[in-house]
């Protein structure tokens, strides 16, 4: 690599020491478990501002729970900024990389560029809140907030579930949900944003490419859907008398993968990721079954399309056993393409640095997704190990990381300097 290898922000094992500083604040139990509107995700983001603040950068955490600091232009200054992060929050039993790589990179790239070359636009570093949509069923709400996707309105319909609105734990956890309109960012304030990620599949690692630069991301539409059968006596009720709510469950879930299977050229992806039964008891015929449905695709016709079809084949398999069946979309979220300029950049600046980078499309959901309807937004991706990802086997070498974060502070340079 470049000149960037001596970069001490950049090094590998500074990257990792960070990494671990916030994998530490996690719930006990396997991977890191710290949920979107929690006490754990609230000192991650005190975290990453203390150590903004380390390097001189002010910041400040928005009506949403965004954190933002930023580095004021140093030559020439042009007006609007070129920024850089991700997200904090993850998945139960998640992994330490999902989001935590960008802001770690973020900061490196803070720090990398505060003793670097001379910038002309003002750089912010984001740490976004509550993207994991694994809480609250919606993804991205910090940045679909700061993008004006999401209100104050749409955050006392979210809940988790435990019936807890997203509105009550942003309250709990010192936020402001009402005025969440003040923090809406306005796009003649900003030039471009890049956000760095792990890929979370194994496209880079099958094909030996340290770099991925990011063309479409993937969209997701979410579905809750209820059967209500009838709770009886497992010994008593005879097996042609029943209207069991999980044995449908169980059909549907094996449909929903068959749509997808079915769909052998596309990029669709179908998954039933939590199912609840009840009453629960070895002795009961379960007489209700929720359970959740993700459907993502790179094309929103198609997502749609599946998404309609997967309520379809439940309405007909409740219908054949005799069970009610409710279908509730929860949210959705079309596939974008990102920015070819960004892309471009990002390319160059692998290039630049002798890193080989490969152009794919990413099937996991980003903010960078939610800020593209801003300004000029690209994803650069680093190799996950097996593609693990959302499980605590996730990981990223400490090379591989500080590879993308190297790319990163480039590509911010050569957006910088453009007009
Ligand atoms: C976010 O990680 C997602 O669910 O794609
Ligand atoms: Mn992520
Ligand atoms: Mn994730």
């Amino acid at each position: 690599m470049s000149t960037l290898a001596t970069v001490p922000a950049l090094q590998p094992a500074r990257l990792e020491e960070t990494l671990l500083r916030f994998a530490a604040l996690s719930e006990p139990g396997p991977g890191v478990s710290r949920l979107a509107y929690t006490r754990l995700e609230r000192q991650a983001h005190d975290l990453f501002a203390s150590l903004l603040a380390d390097l001189g950068i002010a910041s400040y955490t928005d009506a949403a729970g965004n954190t933002i600091g930023e580095l004021a232009p140093d030559a020439e200054p042009r007006p609007g900024a070129i920024g850089t992060g991700s997200h904090l929050d993850s998945v139960p039993h998640g992994g330490a990389y999902d989001g935590t790589v960008g802001v770690v990179a973020a900061l490196a790239v803070a720090a990398a560029a505060s003793a670097g070359r001379p910038r002309h636009r003002p750089w912010r570093f984001v740490a976004f809140a509550a993207e994991e949509g694994a809480r609250f069923g919606q993804a991205c709400n910090g940045s679909r907030i700061v993008a004006g996707l999401t209100g104050a309105a749409d955050l006392r319909q979210l809940t988790d579930r435990t019936g807890t609105t997203m509105a009550a734990a942003m309250t709990e956890c010192g936020l402001a949900p009402e005025r969440v309109e003040t923090a809406r960012w306005d796009p003649r304030d900003w030039r471009a944003f890049v956000e760095l990620h792990v890929e979370q599949g194994t496209v880079l690692e099958h094909r030996r490419v340290p770099v991925g630069v990011v063309d479409t991301v993937s969209g997701s539409t979410r579905l809750r859907v209820c059967l209500t059968g009838v709770a009886s006596h497992t010994g008593g009720t005879p097996m042609d008398n029943r209207r069991d709510a999980l044995a449908a469950a169980a059909e549907c879930v094996l449909d929903c993968e068959r749509l997808a299977v079915a769909a052998t050229d596309v990029n669709t992806r179908i998954t039933v990721g939590a199912l609840t039964v009840e009453p629960g008891a070895i002795t009961i015929i379960p007489g209700r079954v929720v359970f959740t449905v993700d459907v993502r695709e790179t094309d929103y016709g198609r997502q749609r399309a599946a998404a309609h079809a997967v309520g379809q084949r439940c309405r007909t398999v409740a219908a054949r056993r005799g069970v009610d069946v409710e279908v509730e979309e929860l949210a959705d979220t079309p596939p974008v393409s990102l920015s070819r300029e960004v892309a471009a950049a990002a390319r160059a600046a692998a290039t630049a640095l002798g890193l080989p980078a490969e152009v794919l499309s990413s099937g996991a959901s980003h903010d960078t997704q939610q800020i593209s309807r801003l300004m000029p937004a690209g994803i650069v991706f680093v190799p996950s190990r097996g593609g693990l990802s959302h499980s605590p086997g996730e990981f990223s070498t400490a090379d591989q990381v500080a590879a993308g974060a190297a790319v990163l502070l480039e590509t911010m340079y050569r957006l910088d300097a453009t007009a």
